[in-house]
């Protein structure tokens, strides 16, 4: 069964309801040890298992190393997005990270080394990292800059990874493409700026959508998703009594039909090192969203958007936790 295609947005581009995110393959010590065939393993494989969108990140160590070598003889085979902003040197075992910078030259030299990592002369998206003011950005020209370098030809589409408090801003701008935002059934603080999104005619990129996979029976909230306090998480999961409303599925199917059922997504780029759960996540992936009454349901007792005032301080240490690239 082919996985169901969706618009992303003003792009134009049809891509999979389920992408795959390579943070996972940064490398020790931020991600996971993986040799590099197995690594170039799995990439193929999410390309053969039929999905067509990479989202990736200067910031995420070899990962846009490991992409061009493994797959970039397939390149008319994905939608390639990559990050912008991000400190250049960020191989694993780097020393203390440096800040982003939003300027223009680390901006355009960016771009033009996930170019060569990437082993590629175009990237689809190029995506704003962090979450930056709009003020920050103004003051930086930053859109200006991907403006040039996507009239140069380097980049097709410009994108945000945007978060509280700063996303309503960057969706009152107007000028970005697609939207990559956090999105799952413990993390729905921003469910309507998804929807937002949408209805400005942005595609949108979820990410967190299978919630780092922390309530899977292998990983049993060992650790939470990004943004999210692991117990907090892990105490909506037993308020909502998600246990009764598997029916049958794996906690893993719930959580990632329940991301796939949001009416404005495009593409949620989920990420794993493991060539079993890329297997599983696309048998997920290819039941499609969760039947409207279940989504309906689990929406009813999972806390919704109305209570993200509470949790405007978890966003801002993803920030702090980010920048300082412990994930
Ligand atoms: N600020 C930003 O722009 C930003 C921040 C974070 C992430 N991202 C992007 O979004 C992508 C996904 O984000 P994320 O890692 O935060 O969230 P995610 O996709 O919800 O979680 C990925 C984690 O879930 C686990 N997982 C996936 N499928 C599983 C399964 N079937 N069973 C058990 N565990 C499973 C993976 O571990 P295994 O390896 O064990 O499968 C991995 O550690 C990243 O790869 C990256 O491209 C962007």
């Amino acid at each position: 069964m082919a996985l169901e295609t969706r618009r992303l947005g003003r792009t134009g581009s049809e891509v999979t309801i389920l992408g795959y995110g390579a943070m996972e393959l940064r490398g020790q010590p931020r991600g996971p040890a993986i040799r590099d065939e197995d690594a170039g393993r799995i990439l193929n494989a999410v390309l053969d298992g039929g999905i067509d969108l990479i989202d990736t990140s200067i910031d995420y160590g070899r990962s846009e190393e490991l992409i061009g070598r493994y797959l970039s003889g397939r390149r008319d085979e994905y939608f390639l997005a990559s990050k912008c902003g991000c400190p250049r040197s960020s191989l694993p075992g780097d020393p203390v990270p440096a800040p982003h910078d939003y300027r223009p030259s680390n901006v355009r030299a960016g771009v033009e080394q996930s170019l060569r990592r990437l082993r590629t002369d175009r990237l689809d998206l190029v995506q704003v990292h962090m979450s930056p003011s709009r003020a920050q950005l103004e003051a930086d020209g930053t859109v200006g800059t991907l403006e040039d370098l996507r009239d140069e030809g380097k980049l097709r589409f410009i994108g945000m990874s945007g978060t509280l408090p700063n996303l309503p801003d960057h969706l009152a701008m107007g000028v970005f493409d697609v939207l990559q935002i956090p999105y799952s059934l413990v993390q729905r603080d921003h469910e309507d700026l998804i929807t937002q999104a949408a209805e400005q005619g942005a595609g949108t990129l979820i990410r967190g959508g299978a919630a780092r996979g922390a309530p899977a029976e292998d990983k049993d909230w060992q650790r939470g998703p990004i943004g999210v306090d692991v117990e907090v998480a892990r105490g909506r999961w037993e308020q909502a009594g998600a246990e009764e409303l598997l029916d049958g599925m794996s906690r893993m199917e719930l959580v990632i039909r329940f991301t796939l059922s949001h009416p404005g997504l495009s593409s949620a780029i989920v990420g794993t090192a493991s060539f079993e759960h890329l297997t599983q996540n696309l048998a997920i992936a290819e039941k499609g969203p969760l039947p409207a009454d279940l989504y309906e349901l689990a929406k009813e007792r999972f806390p919704g958007p109305e209570h993200r005032e509470e949790h405007l301080e978890e966003h801002r240490a993803e920030h702090r936790e980010e920048s300082g690239r412990t994930t």
